[in-house]
């Protein structure tokens, strides 16, 4: 009686295993969740902050009126080109005509000097990897979403 009982039990906890275990590969195998594209966007807009912080925060803030030696970034995004009025732009950028959408600032930013031939934003090497730019628009639109 002891011993059915043993195998009863012992019969049990594997199949609680085998059942979790199915649990754990369906995880694996669905498409990620609502929740989970959630948290691998807020992922990507913080290295966004990163890649901001440590490329472009030497020159720029996002703070609405704040110019360093590049002009504010606040609501970049949509924003027209050379349009910080008390800001000394190059005849490149304040005649350029445009309006940052996403496509103009992942050229400029992967690379001036073709975007905007004649730009004064120097020294500033380009960042060459897709992925990185695109997190960094991630992090600029984000700021733009939270005002
Ligand atoms: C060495 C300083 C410097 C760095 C680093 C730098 N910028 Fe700039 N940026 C400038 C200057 C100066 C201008 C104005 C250029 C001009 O007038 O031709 C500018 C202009 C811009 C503009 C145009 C703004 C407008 O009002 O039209 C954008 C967009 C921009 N920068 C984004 C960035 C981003 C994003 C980064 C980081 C990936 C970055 N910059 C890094 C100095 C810098």
């Amino acid at each position: 009686m002891s011993s059915w009982l043993m195998v009863a039990g012992v019969k049990h906890r594997v199949r609680r295993r085998w059942r979790a275990s199915l649990v754990g590969t369906a995880a694996i195998l669905l498409p990620p969740s609502a929740m989970c594209q959630d948290s691998i966007r807020r992922l990507d807009v913080e290295l966004g902050e990163q890649v901001f912080n440590s490329v472009c925060r030497t020159c720029h803030s996002t703070k609405n009126g704040d110019n360093r030696l590049g002009p504010h970034l606040h609501n970049i995004v949509g924003r027209k080109a050379g349009a910080v009025a008390n800001f000394g732009y190059s005849s490149a950028i304040k005649g350029a005509g445009f309006v940052w959408d996403e496509k103009a600032l992942d050229r400029f930013i992967a690379n001036p000097d073709e975007a905007v031939p004649g730009n004064g934003m120097k020294p500033y090497g380009g960042l060459p990897s897709a992925d990185t730019r695109a997190r960094l628009l991630l992090f600029l639109q984000s700021l733009e979403q939270n005002q």
